[in-house]
């Protein structure tokens, strides 16, 4: 690839990407509304707001395909969110119509389907459920993604992130954790694969304990290594098992399905 575009590239992923996917392009081109520090040898830094059209439109020209990590990642109020997660979005995909339709990597999540109980599994064709206005507007994205796929062939890998974090922070993230060298793996395979689509994608590790079926993704030859049982006695050993009724053990959204709507 000759420039790949990391939006959020500010943010924990986007900072653990930024090393990990500087082999895979020519030039790395950083964006966020944070300060991302100096640019290296190989990078192009441009600070700007999602929510900004036309920045957004110069900030896609001239890449062969984006990492869209950028925006609220956690439940917030309705402004901030329909800033950079709608509107964002919005931009990123007219800003990608306009200049070739680079391939699209969405970073949506699993409060999309947060309302769905821990006994359930799920495949990627079943209803969204989201567990707040941050999962609805991630649905919102996916919707997008599907829309500018069907009306003009823009290829999106949709990839509903469990927890991407360096190890589960509680027990129900035994389920739902990502180590980064999957996620590396993953976005390895969806700019290299020769035909994307629009696939749904649940990102998540190799767990014992998981409650999303990948089969329908087999194509693109994505095979998670890593299993989140090596952390299962370290967090045992920190805290207690949640209740059976305590909504991080009954919801595959945990706490998020109890959040009031934030003003
Ligand atoms: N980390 C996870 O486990 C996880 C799980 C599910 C989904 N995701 C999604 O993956 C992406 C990255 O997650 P993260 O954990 O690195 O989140 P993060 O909050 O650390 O990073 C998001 C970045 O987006 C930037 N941003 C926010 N509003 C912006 C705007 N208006 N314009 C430009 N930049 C803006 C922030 O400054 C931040 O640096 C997010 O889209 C998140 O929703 C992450």
């Amino acid at each position: 690839m000759k420039r790949l575009l990391i939006t959020g590239a500010a943010g924990g992923l986007g900072r653990v990407m930024r090393d990990q996917l500087a082999p895979m392009a020519e030039i790395l081109r950083l964006s966020d509304i944070s300060d991302m520090g100096e640019a290296r040898p190989n990078e192009e830094i441009v600070q700007c707001d999602l929510g900004d059209e036309a920045a957004v439109a110069s900030l896609v020209e001239g890449c062969d395909a984006i990492l869209h990590l950028g925006g609220v990642s956690v439940e917030q109020a309705f402004e901030p969110i329909l800033n950079a997660n709608i509107r964002g979005v919005y931009n990123l995909y007219e800003a990608a119509r306009a200049h070739g339709h680079p391939r699209i990597i969405f970073a949506s999540s699993n409060h999309t389907i947060g309302f769905y109980k821990q006994d359930q599994k799920l495949t990627p064709d079943m209803p969204m459920q989201p567990d707040g206005l941050y999962g609805v507007s991630k649905c919102f994205g996916e919707a997008m993604a599907s829309l500018y796929f069907n009306k003009f062939g823009q290829e999106t890998a949709i990839i509903r992130i469990g927890s991407c974090f360096e190890e589960p922070l509680n027990h129900r993230m035994l389920s739902t954790w990502m180590s980064a060298a999957d996620f590396t793996d993953l976005i390895g395979r969806c700019f290299t694969v020769p035909r994307l689509g629009c696939p749904i994608i649940w990102g998540v590790s190799d767990n014992d304990t998981v409650w999303w079926d990948n089969s329908a993704a087999r194509y693109l030859g994505w095979r998670p290594k890593d299993n989140s049982e090596k952390f299962r006695a370290m967090l045992d050993a920190r805290e207690a098992v949640p209740d059976k009724d305590h909504p991080l053990s009954v919801y595959q959204g945990g706490i998020y399905t109890q959040d009031p709507i934030m003003k």
